[in-house]
């Protein structure tokens, strides 16, 4: 039976510079959907799929994110005299055990594979996640749960898959499929940000990864790839040289990219709509403002 995975890492030191000026002072992970920052929903979905060690590769100017996960004495203790339980309630899903939470600095923006490869101390002889928390998937049961529920039965590598439009190949890394079975897919080989007519398959490698041990010894051995960076694609392609198993996984859900504008106005949108208590005022307003928009034309 495959080793059980309770470690998780998260990077969380790049640059965030499709959100500037914002980005300037406010960590992109801190940025809010409704009203919890994105690395909370990263934090909840890794907790559900049984991750009791975190690690975060941050960087400078990322401090906001550590104060997010410390006691707020001041604020809890205003909450308690003022009998509000539902908010403290509320704020008890931002605490971690003591012990729980790990943060590696990555002192330059090498890479996705240079920032995981930075927490390869943290992690030792064991499988593990990555999750990026600017891809937030809404779903009945949390991604990474489905992909541990997977990894069980499999062992080797897995990489959250989904289909994009040929022409957003050139944004994602892209499996070259072997055999397809079905919410399975085995690979056998990967192409980070491949161009259209390069791209092996028009399935897309999104933020959500069970790997080996090894991938971090590969990234040892890595120089840089794709756009001068060293990439966790290359690692985890590495693998399959070696002949070990790399599967990609379709997961049941809906991805936000909330890396960029667009993705993450979507998923305010979407998570606002499925909010009971904000639904209907912000149904009206959207009917409104496609109806206004509609009579312009
Ligand atoms: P992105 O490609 O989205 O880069 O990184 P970015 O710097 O966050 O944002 P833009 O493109 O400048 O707007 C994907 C994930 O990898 C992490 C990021 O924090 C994000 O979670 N990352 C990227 C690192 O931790 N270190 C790096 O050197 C690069």
């Amino acid at each position: 039976m495959a080793k059980k995975v309770t470690k998780a890492i998260f990077p969380v030191a790049g640059l965030g510079t499709r959100f500037l000026p914002a980005t300037k002072s406010v960590p992109k992970e801190i940025m809010t959907l409704v009203d919890r920052p994105l690395i909370q929903y990263a934090i909840d979905e890794a907790r559900a799929a049984g991750i009791k060690e975190f690690i975060f590769v941050t960087s400078r100017g990322k401090g906001a994110l550590e104060d997010y996960f410390d006691h707020s004495p001041v604020l809890e203790q205003e909450l308690r005299s003022k009998n509000k339980t539902d908010l403290l309630e509320i704020l008890k899903n931002t605490n971690m055990d003591s012990g729980a939470i790990a943060y590696i600095r990555q002192h330059k923006a090498l890479g996705l594979g240079h920032a995981v490869w930075c927490a390869r101390r943290l992690i030792g002889n064991e499988p593990f996640a990555v999750i990026l928390p600017d891809d937030v998937i809404a779903a009945e049961k949390p991604c990474l749960q489905q992909m541990v529920e997977a990894y069980n039965e499999t062992g080797g590598n897995i990489v959250a898959a989904m289909e994009v439009a040929p022409e957003r190949s050139s944004s994602y890394g892209m499996l070259d499929v072997e055999e397809d079975r079905g919410e399975l897919v085995k690979i056998k080989g990967m192409v980070e940000k491949p161009k259209q007519e390069d791209s092996p398959s028009n399935l897309a490698v999104i933020g959500r990864y069970i790997l080996s041990p090894n991938v971090l010894k590969n990234l040892n051995q890595l120089k840089s790839g794709s756009g001068g960076e060293i990439q966790l694609t290359d690692a985890i392609a590495a693998e399959l040289t070696q002949n070990r198993d790399v599967f990609g996984y379709r997961f049941k859900g809906q991805r936000f990219d909330c890396g960029s504008k667009a993705g993450f106005l979507q998923a305010t949108v979407s998570f606002g709509l499925a909010r009971p208590e904000l639904r209907d005022d912000l149904y009206a307003y959207l009917q409104e403002i496609m109806q206004v928009d509609k009579a312009a034309q």
